[in-house]
């Protein structure tokens, strides 16, 4: 098949790392016959050097017509200043906004041969494989905000809001998720406390009804916290809102103690996704060429399985990553110690794997 895919490397080992994804996939078509054609753009840090905008209109113009988009990481030290009026971040979340991406998929799965690297006991983390589902376009990320002075303080304030159409969308997606999977939904609120969140769980109550074939729980957010850590296993599908997923799916990811191996996939209805590893720009290591690459590896492998629909080539490769790693090959992050292969020996340890299968 022929695809169009976009690369958006960004900032500090965004750019390393995604010139490793794309030789993955350049050998997963050669050796299944595909054409996949590139083009690079600029997000972040970089793009507010270039062009004072962390999202320039020419890439937004670049994701017309294309099938997929793979995306290293955004930010660093240079463009954190607090007060600054632009951020690398605008770039990301204008992106999901622009392009409609309202579910973020972030698989967390325990890789065999890497238990010891969890921060948990191994008894907690065996069998560890669940999905968070998490609404990327709307809650308190995108409601009305602001600051003022009153009485000669600053205040400031942001607004969690969601709609009905919006929560259905995104739980009767984690129900299609879970249908493929153990068939379990745990859906996230603080129903308790806030309105916006007792109008989630009564839409999800209802999806729930709707889908009697997958088990509903609903569980509040501290206490899913909590659970997270000491039952990490009982967890499915974990469908949250917007900031929830944001903070649980980071407490998740470090369930594996790998935070490097890490993919995300960022959709709409269509094919067309956003995919990216869940670790961030890592402007410490940058051009070292020690970054590990596997999660924006195995993010390319989402990209292959949800935008392309190639599921056998997802899983080749991820097939490749879990055999370098019961190989025994770890970058630095993996506890590779002096042993330890960087960026460029490890992707290439990976098409040699993919060439082989
Ligand atoms: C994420 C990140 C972003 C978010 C930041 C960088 C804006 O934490 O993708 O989870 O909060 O959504
Ligand atoms: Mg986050």
């Amino acid at each position: 098949m022929k695809a169009k895919i976009i690369l958006l490397p960004g900032d500090g080992i965004g750019p390393e790392i995604v010139n490793a994804a794309r030789q993955v996939l350049d050998t997963v078509a050669s050796k299944a016959g595909h054409e996949f054609t590139y083009a690079e753009h600029l997000i972040g840090g970089i793009a507010i050097d270039e062009t004072g905008n962390p999202l320039p209109e020419e890439t937004l113009k670049g994701f017309e017509g294309a099938d997929a988009i793979l995306l290293g990481a955004v930010g660093g030290p240079k463009w954190d200043d607090p007060k600054a009026s632009v951020r690398p971040e605008q770039g990301l979340l204008g992106m999901r906004k622009h392009l409609g991406l309202f579910a973020n998929v972030r698989p967390v799965k325990m890789v065999p041969g890497l238990e010891d690297a969890s921060p948990l006991k191994p008894e907690r983390t065996r069998g560890v494989d669940l999905v968070f589902i998490r609404e990327l376009v709307g809650g308190i990320y995108f409601g009305e905000r602001g600051r003022f002075e009153k009485d000669g303080k600053r205040v400031g304030f942001d607004t969690m809001i969601y709609d009905e159409a919006e929560i259905r969308r995104i739980v009767e997606l984690a129900f299609r998720v879970a249908r493929g999977r153990k068939k379990h939904v745990t859906s996230i609120d603080k129903a308790n406390v806030l309105d916006s969140m007792r109008v989630w769980r009564e839409v999800a109550t209802e999806v729930g009804k709707e889908n009697p074939d997958v088990t509903l729980h609903h569980q509040l957010v501290d206490s899913a916290a909590m659970r997270l850590v000491t039952h990490p296993s009982e967890f499915d599908v974990i469908v949250a809102g917007n900031m929830f997923g944001d903070i649980l799916s980071d407490e998740g990811a470090v369930l594996t103690g790998s935070l490097g191996l890490l993919p995300s996939a960022s959709l709409r209805e269509d094919h067309v996704g956003v995919y990216e590893p869940i670790h961030g720009s890592a402007p410490d290591i940058a051009g070292k060429g020690i970054a590990n690459p596997l999660g924006q590896i195995l993010s390319a492998a989402m990209l292959l399985r949800h935008s392309l629909s190639l599921e056998a080539e997802a899983t080749m490769v991820e097939n490749a990553v879990y055999q370098a790693i019961a190989d025994g090959l770890r970058t630095a992050d993996l506890g590779g110690g002096e042993s330890s292969l960087g960026t460029a020996a490890m992707s290439e340890a990976i098409c040699e794997r993919i060439e082989r299968a």
